[in-house]
């Protein structure tokens, strides 16, 4: 592709320059999926790949300026540098993607509102020529596959990393860097794994089934081999598919609802796993959310899953107070609990730039009380499923030790315990108890 304008119509420079204002929002303290919400419909699609490419490629792209640049940029050069930057590593592993001339004069067009514009200009232009020599050769010149790139994380991160997986770490990192894949979860209420295959095969959207993640089959999870926008999928508005990582369908699969059981989804929010137990059986559904915008989304995923009935309740809540409980007890709970989401890095490639290692603490109280409080709120041989999508152990295998030694009648059953990400799969940890008598 060596037109200017993207594939919505947005000049090249002006995407650039909006990811680069993101890029300093994340720098200073907000969410990526915050400041991309704030964004036109239009700017969104693309200034979201090259926000999400930027803080992907945050290793190489800085051990480039720093190779070229000896004194720090500015940050908002430094932010729009490691866009344009990104955007050659692409063309370099995909072999597609925008001229290298392109790439320069769109960077320089987009510093025209910085302060110092001659200087930022003369900057980006001196580095990008250098690095366009270094990713992309001259046409005619063969391509090298392109390295493998870590993501960033900050070292107390790392070394959390280290600690724990020896051997691991590494490789952690490598594939959180990567593009996260496309992944489906095929409504059961409507379509068969297979049926709706033959659905996509018909649009000419290959897809290939994930059969199991960590050990655990899994009846409804696709691969598209090509990710495509959400408006291309057979039925998505009819709620014949949703998009869920394959590693976040074993929470459904673990809880093995059936009807007429009654359910809590202490933290539910927007609704994924909510949703996924409600394709699979018709239970009475209690799903609990803390945030008032977030609970909306639940609703929304409901609406268009076709699964609202009068048996499911979407209820704004703390899962730590029984404020806001009617005193039945449940036959299972879903415990999804805020975590540091150090295992969803590769969809939120932002979370390494905002998190910080107080935060790990803080979080283990919540989880703490949250799980003191629905284990109050289960029957007894009920079932209790805890998740977190984090790689911290401190979230995971430690908050189960921690809670089976405080509780004699936490019996803890067959469940995978700590995923690492994969091509196909996040990082999550599982861990499932009964309670033995009350
Ligand atoms: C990991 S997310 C849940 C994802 C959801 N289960 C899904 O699959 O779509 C955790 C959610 O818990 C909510 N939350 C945090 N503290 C809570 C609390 N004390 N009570 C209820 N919900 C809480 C957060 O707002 C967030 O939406």
């Amino acid at each position: 592709m060596t037109d200017k304008k993207t594939p919505h119509s947005l000049p090249l420079s002006e995407a650039i320059s909006i990811a680069a204002q993101a890029i300093s929002e994340v720098m200073s303290g907000r969410s990526l999926t915050e400041v991309l919400d704030q964004l036109e419909p239009h700017e969104r699609p693309i200034v979201q790949s090259l926000s999400f490419d930027a803080l992907r490629k945050w290793v190489r792209s800085h051990e480039l300026i720093k190779q070229f640049v000896p004194k720090s940029p500015p940050p908002e050069v430094d932010h729009l540098l490691s866009v344009a930057i990104a955007l050659f590593l692409n063309e370099n592993a995909d072999g597609k993607g925008y001229a290298a001339h392109t790439i320069v004069d769109q960077a320089v067009s987009a510093c025209a509102n910085y302060d110092k514009t001659m200087y930022a200009k003369g900057l980006v232009n001196a580095v990008l020529r250098k690095v366009s020599l270094i990713v992309q050769p001259p046409e005619g010149e063969t391509r090298f596959p392109p390295d493998p790139i870590p993501m960033f994380v900050p070292p107390w991160w790392r070394a959390n990393l280290k600690r724990n997986y020896s051997k691991a770490w590494q490789s952690i990192l490598f594939a959180q860097a990567k593009r996260a894949p496309l992944i489906l979860r095929v409504n059961q209420k409507q379509y068969s794994r297979e049926q709706y295959q033959v659905l996509l095969n018909e649009v000419g959207i290959a897809s290939s089934p994930i059969e199991e993640v960590a050990g655990v089959k899994l009846a409804s999870a696709l691969l598209l081999s090509n990710p495509v926008p959400v408006s291309e999928l057979p039925g998505f508005y009819s709620g014949a598919v949703s998009v869920q990582d394959a590693g976040a369908q074993l929470a459904a699969t673990l809880l093995n609802p059936t009807s007429g059981e009654r359910i809590l989804d202490a933290c539910a929010a927007p609704g994924g796993k909510t949703a996924h137990i409600l394709e699979l059986a018709d239970c009475e559904m209690v799903a609990l959310e803390l945030d008032g915008e977030r609970l909306g989304k639940i609703g929304g995923n409901l609406d268009r899953l076709r699964l609202h009935s009068d048996r499911v309740q979407v209820i704004r809540g703390d899962a730590s107070k029984a404020s806001w409980w009617d005193g039945r007890l449940f036959d299972k709970i879903l415990l999804d609990a805020p975590c540091s989401a150090s295992g969803i890095v590769a969809r939120h490639p932002d979370i390494p730039f905002l998190r910080r290692e107080a935060d790990i603490k803080s979080l283990q109280q919540k989880q703490r009380g949250i799980l003191e409080q629905a284990w109050k709120m289960l029957k007894p041989d009920g079932l209790m499923l805890y998740v977190t999508c984090s790689v911290f152990p401190e979230e995971g295998e430690e908050q189960a030790s921690w809670f089976a030694g405080e509780h004699s009648n936490a019996v803890r059953l067959g469940a995978p315990g700590q995923i690492l990400p994969t091509d196909v799969s996040d990082g999550f940890y599982y861990a499932l108890f009964k309670k033995n008598g009350p």
